[in-house]
């Protein structure tokens, strides 16, 4: 692998600077560097990348054998090897197996747990299971990471779907979460859902404690209005939740791609059992499509090569996701924890050292909100970050047409601006149509240089449907995947969070005054001193 990384970057040194709005001088070239998936298209020609630089990519892609570890990992071979476990979050959408585990097909149970769940919405949607106080009309789904963010950011992406109760996520410790989200909700008819893979999660376990007793304020048996996901059975049983109302899943399953199983069970809620399917039939899709077309018009491989290429290769640090979709406001969140819990390792596979740069920092907010906060610098910061803006060619506002024209012609002129740029004769011409001449033209010109040249992809799909987010999702999962194995790190475990976990659990004593911190460094101790003093 060290020749091909070592020729990517002589390639892409020899072409650094070279203008990308001249690689158009080809006619071809926007077909070329766009694939189709579905009928999603993903265009990444306003890239420095070239057949010989995608060819390259492409040989990366083939000596890290992607398409043997991904056969592998839906075939549910143990692939998380530090954790001895299979990654089958790809079975919690499947329709049918065998998909054996230990030479146990898991669909079965993955197809059991998915029509009890289906049941339970139906009959909470129904008013059939309700609250003391009659039929649902709020669930609190309290989780962190994998057992938040997805959920959280599906049920936002699928509003104009919801037609069942009105779904708020607690994740925070800091009460004020749930304080405010509890607020003007009515406990007699709120159910209360506890996501937690292990169960022990401290954020979680504590919120979930706060919301029994706000519960047991009004209602007689609050554990009947609660249900729990989890992985950790046993424990949602000592927990006081019934059986009946327990969603499993197996601990091939990580936790930030749990969104297809019971951590759905929220979205599910809100949209109904029909809709979430049609979120799996979309996800499936992608599979289909990432498990049979060719390396050179996969769309989730071409995402990781384009992601490659621009942060292992051309070595920028950072990339913006930039959703032109409000509704898919919280899909930077979402991708932060599947990229950077995923890919942001120093340690290969096999226990050495990564030979090149971990996962990007993965970061952005929706479009246009971001143009009037952070695109200033990604315009004429002296940094490249390359972006990766997403859109729907329609919205679902019919009344508001022309809104949604306004933020597609947005999002293109975007990364129409990024390529193109503005130089300083075309400053210079801007400034003396005002009227400016001499130094002082010269120095207003100057500061209204682009220079271009700025790298940025674009997804485009039809409209936001729970079938193009399920692809969508679907995409970016097989994306790290890829990303992941051709960095050569197990994109399946999180060893990077547990450090602070446990010094959490050291300071809280020290905080209360049970311990005296000995031990701890005199930064710590006097910000400790700092709080307990007031
Ligand atoms: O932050 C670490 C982590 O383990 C995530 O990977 C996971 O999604 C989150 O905590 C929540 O874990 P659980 O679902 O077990 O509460």
């Amino acid at each position: 692998m060290a020749d091909i990384w070592h020729d990517l970057k002589a390639h892409a040194a020899v072409r650094e600077g070279r203008s990308m709005l001249s690689l158009f001088d080809d006619a071809g070239r926007a077909a070329r560097f766009s694939r189709r998936a579905g009928d999603m298209l993903f265009d990444f020609s306003k890239t420095q990348l070239d057949e010989a630089g995608l060819a390259l990519l492409l040989e990366l892609a083939r000596r890290a054998e992607v398409e043997a570890r991904r056969d592998a990992m839906f075939a549910g071979a143990k692939i998380n090897e530090t954790e001895g476990r299979a990654v089958l979050h790809t079975a919690l959408r499947a329709e049918a197996g065998p998909i054996l585990v230990d030479g146990q097909d898991v669909m079965p149970g993955v197809l059991a747990t998915r029509a009890r769940m289906a049941e339970f919405a139906r009959q909470v949607r129904a008013g059939e299971i309700a609250g003391a106080g009659g039929a649902y009309t709020d669930v609190v789904n309290i989780g962190i990471g994998g057992s938040d963010l997805g959920p959280a950011m599906a049920t936002l992406a699928l509003a104009p779907w919801q037609d069942g109760p009105r779904v708020h996520y607690v994740s925070n410790v800091d009460g004020a979460h749930i304080h405010d989200t509890l607020q003007g909700i009515d406990p007699t008819t709120t159910l209360v859902i506890v996501a937690s893979k292990t169960f022990s999660t401290i954020e979680t376990m504590t919120n979930a404690d706060t919301a029994r007793g706000w519960m047991a304020q009004t209602v007689a048996d609050p554990a009947a209005q609660f249900a729990a996901l989890s992985s950790a059975v046993d424990l949602t049983t000592a927990y006081g939740i019934d059986p009946a109302r327990v969603f499993g899943f197996e601990d091939w399953v990580g936790g930030r791609y749990s969104l297809w199983g019971p951590i759905g069970l929220g979205v599910m809620l809100a949209v109904g059992p029909a809709r979430f399917g049609e979120f799996l039939d979309g996800a499936r899709a992608m599979d289909e499509h990432f498990r049979t077309a060719p390396l050179s018009d996969n769309l989730p491989v071409l995402l990781a090569l384009v992601g490659i290429w621009h942060a292992q290769v051309q070595g920028h640090a950072t990339r913006a996701v930039l959703p032109y979709d409000q509704r898919l406001s919280r899909l930077p969140a979402y991708l932060q924890q599947l990229e950077m819990e995923s890919n942001g390792k120093r340690v290969a596979m096999d226990g050495g050292d990564l030979s090149v740069p971990s996962g990007p920092v993965v970061w952005g907010e929706p479009g246009t909100n971001g143009q009037h906060a952070f695109y200033q610098l990604i315009h004429q910061g002296t940094r490249v970050v390359p972006c990766e803006f997403i859109v729907a060619a329609k919205g679902h506002e019919p009344d508001l047409a022309h809104h949604h024209r306004l933020l597609v012609a947005n999002c293109l002129a975007q990364s129409e601006a990024l390529m193109r740029g503005r130089s300083l004769e075309e400053a210079r011409a801007l400034m003396a149509a005002k009227g400016l001449e001499g130094a002082e033209l010269d120095r207003q010109a100057r500061h209204r240089v682009f220079p271009g040249n700025r790298p940025s992809t674009t997804l485009i799909y039809p409209q936001l449907t729970p079938y193009v987010l399920g692809q969508i999702i679907a995409l970016y999962e097989h994306r790290v995947f890829v990303e992941g194995v051709i960095l050569g790190i197990n994109s399946f475990d999180q060893w990077g969070v547990e450090l602070g976990k446990e010094l959490a659990k050291s300071l809280e004593p020290v905080l209360s005054g049970a311990s005296d911190g000995a031990g701890k460094d005199g930064s710590t101790l006097a910000l400790v001193a700092f709080a307990q003093a007031r």
